[in-house]
């Protein structure tokens, strides 16, 4: 690890307290010039470092600047070794995660950017990504799956990005089927899965599971179109590197249930909490708009319908509204 990013984990563990150049030079076994060096790249980056007192260094409380040492600090024990990559601003973090899935990265990667200057959406949609106020990341998986199992990723990731939400805000957030998330009627995050196969056998490789998520986005800065469909968490909470926790409890969450997939368990979340189950749908099959009742989840994360001729059909993928 550099002396940038030593000086920065100890910063952020202490973070509010002031630590002397001499102790973090003592503790690192750098000279003094080194601290001094690193703390000015760590204020290039963005952090809000207090040098003023001449006590020493403080990080302070409302630096929400996401770095990998940030995001890190919250991970759970087993996953404290992931790669994970942070940027200030990528054209998309599913691009940059399909090029090193590619070239083999292994199971559990992450790619996080500040900003995305060409997010994508499902159905090649663009996804607002403006720089310091959302989480845009991708998660490379490596599971043992087949192609059919891979709505059954975007299920469990769904239900990963709920379980964190709750934890982080009192308000209820629900899932509309495949895996967008709402907060009262607001879409506030949309996950976009897409699979690396190998070509010849056609074997999934790798799903890259792509998460975009408006935490401090201002509902002002929404370009018009998304002003009344879109949502934000709106989380100010001292901006302690919220951004940094929830795409640290995310990953956890994520990474938790994918290795689990088996059980199960996190379809009951998903159907508890969707958005949709009971209600009278519109969904677009073949080019055409149809309707229908969503009846239920099946096990392998489709949508059930019932359609008003009172037969079943199970969707795989789609977009449906309400
Ligand atoms: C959707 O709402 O249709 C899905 C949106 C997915 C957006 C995320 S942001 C991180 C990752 N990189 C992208 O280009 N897209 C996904």
């Amino acid at each position: 690890m550099s002396v940038k990013n030593e000086v920065l984990n100890i910063l952020e563990s202490n973070k509010g307290k002031t630590i002397s150049g001499q102790e973090l030079a003592d503790i690192l076994d750098v000279s003094r010039t080194a601290v001094w060096k690193s703390i000015n790249l760590l204020k290039q980056d963005g952090y809000i470092i207090d040098a003023s007192s001449n006590k020493g260094y403080s990080l302070s409380i409302s630096s929400d600047v996401v770095s990998e040492e940030s995001i890190r600090m919250f991970l759970n024990e087993e996953f404290k070794e992931i790669p994970i990559s942070v940027f200030k601003s990528l054209p998309s973090t599913n691009t940059k995660a399909k090029e090193e899935a590619i070239s083999n990265a292994v199971h559990g990667t992450v790619i996080f950017s500040d900003e995305q200057t060409s997010g994508r959406g499902r159905f090649g949609r663009e996804f607002f990504s403006p720089a310091d106020s959302g989480i845009y990341m991708s998660i490379i998986l490596k599971p043992n799956l087949n192609l059919s199992s891979s709505v059954l990723v975007t299920t469990a990731a769904a239900v990963g990005v709920l379980k964190a939400l709750d934890k982080f805000t009192d308000e209820k957030s629900q899932i509309k089927w495949v895996n967008d998330i709402y907060i009262n009627g607001k879409k506030v995050c949309g996950i976009l899965t897409e699979a690396v196969t190998d070509f010849e056998s056609g074997t999934v490789e790798s799903l890259i599971v792509g998460i975009g998520l408006n935490v401090k986005t201002k509902m002002e800065d929404f370009p018009d179109e998304l002003k009344d469909k879109a949502g934000s968490l709106l989380l100010n909470q001292n901006d302690n590197s919220i951004r940094s926790q929830l795409a640290a409890e995310i990953i956890n969450n994520i990474l938790s249930i994918s290795e689990n997939l088996e059980n199960k368990e996190f379809l009951k979340i998903y159907k508890n909490r969707s958005l949709i189950l009971g209600k009278q749908i519109i969904y677009t099959k073949n080019n055409k708009v149809e309707e229908a009742c969503a009846h239920d989840i099946d096990e392998f994360g489709r949508l059930v319908i019932l359609k008003n001729d009172g037969k079943i059909e199970h969707l795989s993928s789609g977009e449906v509204s309400i």
